[in-house]
């Protein structure tokens, strides 16, 4: 080290700005570490002697991970892109391929970032330094000359022989650049399609209740059979209970994907309540028509987060969702009472045919759901 003075009471040294400048990386580590009262009492590489066949063994064991994550993580880029992921109901010759797009994903995702980190911590292990150093403890930061003290970082890095593996260097570079891109596809991916491009007419902004073809929408029982269709009629129900209901049209009628999918579809659950006679209640305005009777029907989805609002207490007429314990008054067009939710649950409107059967007489005059949706007014 050149040019070094001693500091107050010799105790350290405190060498001048220009002597820092000359100095090289490795005084500088040097210094640092003295500075920070460190001792470096063993230091020795793994591969004292390069080019042995256990070094390259190593170098070859670190690659093989890298490698594997770069695999991983292109394979992940083709499944997010490439793997058929539209719903196909389990009679459709795709629905394997459609089931298998999550495991798909998921174990690829998985095993980038599994051998990526495999890789570093068997860099580690085989290749830095085996080091013991000893450090005095001091309270406070350190003074303005042990700053340098990157040096010494970049001398570690050094040391690690990072620089002369060009087969590490590869493949982590090709593992850490893939599953990069991987990222970002994820990240974007989800972008490119617009949702809002059939304008008042987006899935997003519509239900399974709209009618297509002024075809009837009736209101279906949940029996757990899809075929089993049962439609709901007035005296299915009685006094203070609720029943959950999902849209149903006569064309779908032996229509498995069709009847799967108005099932299926988040926003289609609706729970039907009958009050009981005389219950006192308030209508919202604008709504004063949407019951038939004592019975009034509203969304299932939670308009806090979206989960379904399952329980309905008939003793005092709430409405409860068991995620964060939100309750609606079904006497008062489900406004929230208690718990995080700010809106109530949107109201279907709904009637019984001449037959006797309930249906839908429009579709949800708001958007199903968490408060998300309320950002647009
Ligand atoms: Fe219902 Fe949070 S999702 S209270």
């Amino acid at each position: 080290m050149s040019g070094v003075t001693t500091g107050e009471g010799g105790a350290k040294p405190t060498p001048t700005a220009a002597e820092l400048d000359e100095m090289s990386p490795e005084e500088l580590a040097r210094l640092a570490t003295e500075l920070d009262d460190v001792v470096v009492q063993h230091n020795a590489p793994k591969f004292p002697i390069p080019g042995t066949r256990a070094e390259k063994r190593a170098e070859r064991a670190v690659a093989f991970w890298f490698g594997l994550s770069a695999i991983a993580a292109l394979a992940f880029v083709v499944a997010f892109i490439a793997w058929p992921h539209e719903y196909r109901p389990p009679s459709d010759p795709g629905y394997t391929m459609y089931s298998l797009y999550t495991p798909a994903v998921g174990i690829t995702f998985g095993l980038a970032v599994l051998s990526l980190g495999v890789g570093v911590i068997t860099y580690v292990r085989k290749f830095f330094p085996e080091e013991v150093s000893v450090q005095q403890r001091h309270d406070g930061r350190s003074d303005e000359v042990a700053r340098p003290v990157m040096a010494q970082l970049a001398s570690a890095g050094k040391d690690t022989t990072i620089a002369r593996r060009s087969l590490i260097k590869r493949s982590a570079g090709a593992a850490a650049g893939l599953f990069g891109i991987g990222l970002g596809i994820a990240a974007i991916g989800p972008l490119i399609r617009n949702p809002w491009k059939d304008g008042p007419d987006s899935p997003l902004w519509v239900t399974g209740w709209k009618s297509t073809n002024g075809e009837t929408v009736y209101l279906r029982a949940d029996t757990g059979e899809l075929d089993d269709i049962r439609r709901v009629r007035p005296e299915d129900m009685e006094p203070g209970s609720m029943q959950t209901v999902f849209p149903f049209r006569e064309s779908e009628r032996g229509n498995e994907e069709a009847l799967l999918h108005a099932q299926k579809a988040s926003d289609a659950p609706v729970m039907l309540i009958r009050l009981r006679p005389g219950t006192k209640v308030v209508k919202r305005a604008g709504q004063e028509n949407f019951n038939y009777g004592d019975y009034y029907a509203f969304s299932k989805i939670c308009t806090h987060l979206g989960c379904p609002t399952s329980l309905y207490q008939a003793q005092d007429n709430r409405i409860l969702c068991p995620c964060h314990q939100s309750q609606f008054l079904a006497t008062e067009y489900a406004r929230p009472v208690f718990g995080p939710a700010t809106r109530p649950l949107p109201q279907l409107p709904i009637t019984v045919d001449e037959q006797g059967y309930f249906v839908a007489l429009s579709d949800f005059h708001e958007a199903v759901g968490p408060a998300f949706w309320e950002r647009r007014s």
